[in-house]
């Protein structure tokens, strides 16, 4: 039986590719897109789309019936920077979605559910370097905080109810189809693109603040390798650690000066700042690389030759 997938918050920084690949991989009429909004061009023209707001229950169920859905990636969320400034409307969002889909799956109306996890589930007394896959968490933000709780409940509905929910705690994401939605690591974006079109960029992080890091095709390649692998391999039930790569903004802006040397980048710390400070510097993800045999492709020179390549021909 043809599976057919739904994708919540499919206008996003990771929904607009991770439809795309799902698109390349099942046919463009087996996964819907979904949002509150529409998104870009090539992911309106590529496929079904609805608009569906998920914090509505009863139109999330009429959804699936109708496409008969089988699986849900849900990448609804509201982020790290802005949940800070909307402390009860992230938590609304971030929990009542997530609840939603996972009472569809314990009603056996889905049979699987992907909901991404953040390195934002960590706080300031989380060991820094290479942080384990089971430590102190203790998260100080309000996202994180949700990202955490949501881990915990991912995990009571797989041993309650035996609900099949996978997920991995993302690092900061660097893409060049869409914009970044209001995350504490949006700066490792906004540099490519101020680099093309002013030759310079004044960075909201002090330049030493160091971060783990993904080029997104990491991140959407690891989606579906996690998705696809024996529901046995699966031994986290909470959210998998994953890494590719740490880097600073100083380190980030060298890595643009080697190939645009007269870009030059100034440092103005705002709130963002503090968020940052709070997450680790760099994670070990040995247990996704043991169950499901993850492996990042790109490092920090990739992804800068990647970016810059892709936005020059966009413009
Ligand atoms: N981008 C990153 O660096 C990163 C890192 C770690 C974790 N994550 C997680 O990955 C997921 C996707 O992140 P993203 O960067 O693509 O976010 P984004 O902000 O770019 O996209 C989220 C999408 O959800 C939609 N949305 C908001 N409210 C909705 C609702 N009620 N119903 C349906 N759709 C709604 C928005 O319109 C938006 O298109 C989130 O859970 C986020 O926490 C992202």
């Amino acid at each position: 039986m043809p599976k057919y997938i739904l994708i919540i918050g499919a206008c996003g920084q990771i929904g607009t590719e991770l439809t795309l690949a799902l698109r390349e991989k099942y046919g463009s009429n087996h996964v819907i897109a979904s949002d509150i909004r529409e998104g870009n061009d090539e992911l309106m023209l590529s496929g079904p789309f609805e608009i569906l707001d998920a914090t509505n229950y009863d139109a999330l169920e009429e959804v699936i019936a109708y496409y008969d859905i089988s699986e849900i990636y849900l990448m609804a969320a509201m982020l790290s920077a802005t949940a800070e400034k909307f402390p009860m409307r992230a938590w609304n969002l971030n929990m009542n979605t997530l609840f939603n889909v996972l009472n569809l799956a314990k009603e056996k109306k889905i049979n699987k559910v992907f909901w991404p996890s953040s390195i934002a589930v960590f706080g300031p007394n989380t060991p820094k370097e290479d942080t384990p896959q089971n430590t102190i968490m203790e998260p100080s933000t309000v996202y994180g905080i949700s990202k955490q709780s949501g881990e915990r409940w991912c995990e009571y509905y797989f041993n309650k109810f035996n609900v099949d929910v996978r997920s991995i705690r993302y690092p900061g994401l660097i893409s060049w189809k869409t914009m970044p939605g209001g995350g504490t690591t949006d700066y490792a974006v906004e540099i490519y693109h101020k680099a093309l079109a002013e030759g310079s960029y004044t960075c909201f992080l002090g330049e030493d603040t160091k971060l783990p890091m993904m080029f997104m095709d990491d991140a959407i390649r690891a989606t579906l390798q996690i998705m696809e692998a024996p529901e046995t391999n699966i031994k986290e039930r909470s959210a998998y650690n994953l890494a590719a790569m740490s880097f600073t903004p100083k380190e980030l802006a060298e890595s643009i000066t080697a190939v645009m040397p007269e870009f030059k980048i100034n440092y103005e710390p705002d709130s963002r700042q503090q968020i940052a400070n709070s997450w680790p510097n760099s994670i070990d993800d040995s247990i996704a690389q043991r169950d499901w045999n993850w492996k990042a492709e790109f490092d920090l020179s990739k992804t800068t030759a990647t970016m810059l390549e892709n936005l020059k021909n966009k413009v």
